[in-house]
């Protein structure tokens, strides 16, 4: 202390730093497995973008462990976390509050710690139609859509879509029990209760005859490099195809591709739905076109 009584200025340097460091936010994404994950990078570049004083990490919890490790988080003062495969579903279990998007999803991707509490929210909707909308120029109103999977990639999705006011959307799934339950759990959400929604499901072989104007593959089939028994003649003319997986080139996107389809992978859609993560915990809104520039040059 005396020492800095005869460097005041140093004292001063030193105090400020000690705050600097004190007013970073820490956020983290929490996954088992996480060190894949390109959200650490994609949230630097974000913060260094818009001058915002925080950190993000990726944490592995344990699979019997998720909770545990969020009440951690809480206890050390992060401000929110980011949540992957497989906890998504319990993320949505243990929240004190909700937003009405992951309330449809029945998971969610993000979480927001207030006085304690536990707010949720699921972005990875908005995140794909962000992308489809402002990054590839597909507006979906008036559209038909395609939607193959019924699992917890396509649940995630279906909300945002249905409020993007397409002619139609239809849901094929090998299991088709599965995406009638789909259908069942989006008519009885708040916001469509009582109203007819364009929602309807089929199986892989009643596609034969039918065509889209936006196809999204939200089954994991690509992670396997299997085929899915579609046919050729569903990409509508102009038709995009959209593959919620990034980083290969999946049988769909090549099938697509070969029956004229304009394709995309999912990598704007994970920018974009951390991007509405940030603007949640931040109040800023990023650039996402960059980030998205560079993550596909790496
Ligand atoms: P995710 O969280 O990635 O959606 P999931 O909940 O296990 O994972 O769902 C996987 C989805 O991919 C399901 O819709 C699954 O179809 P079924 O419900 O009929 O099993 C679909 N899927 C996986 N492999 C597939 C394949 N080879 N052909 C067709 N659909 C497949």
């Amino acid at each position: 202390m005396t020492e800095f009584v005869n460097f005041g200025r140093t004292k001063k340097m030193v105090d400020k730093y000690i705050k600097s460091v004190n007013d970073i936010d820490s956020y983290a994404v929490v996954g088992n497995p996480i060190a894949h994950s390109k959200s650490p990078i994609i949230h630097a570049e974000f913060a260094r973008q818009t001058n915002q004083n925080i950190s993000y990490e990726p944490i592995l919890a344990p699979l019997d462990g998720f909770e545990a490790t969020v009440r951690d988080l809480i206890a050390k003062g992060y401000k929110g976390a980011n949540v992957t495969v497989p906890f998504k579903i319990e993320a949505f279990n243990i929240a004190n509050r909700q937003s009405i998007r992951a309330s449809a999803a029945g998971a969610a991707n993000t979480l927001i710690f207030k006085s304690g509490d536990i707010v949720i929210d699921n972005t990875d909707g908005i995140g794909l139609i962000n992308d489809l909308q402002n990054n590839l120029a597909m507006s979906l109103g008036g559209k038909r859509i395609l939607l193959l999977g019924a699992g917890g990639a396509a649940r995630g999705v279906l909300f945002p879509l249905l409020i993007a006011q397409p002619t139609q959307v239809v849901i094929a799934n090998r299991n088709l029990h599965k995406a009638r339950e789909l259908v069942e759990n989006m008519a009885e959400t708040e916001v469509f209760k009582g109203i007819s929604i364009p929602l309807i499901t089929s199986s892989y072989r009643d596609l034969n005859g039918e065509y889209f104007d936006v196809i999204i593959n939200a089954t994991s089939a690509g992670l396997t490099g299997s085929e899915l028994p579609i046919p050729d003649t569903i990409f509508a003319k102009n038709c995009l195809a959209y593959e919620m997986m990034y980083g290969r080139e999946t049988p769909f996107m090549v099938q697509a591709r070969g029956a004229g389809a304009q394709v995309a992978d999912g990598l704007g859609m994970l920018v974009e739905q951390a991007a509405e993560a940030f603007y949640s915990w931040r109040g800023v809104r990023p650039e996402t076109a960059p980030v998205i520039e560079m993550l596909r040059k790496s």
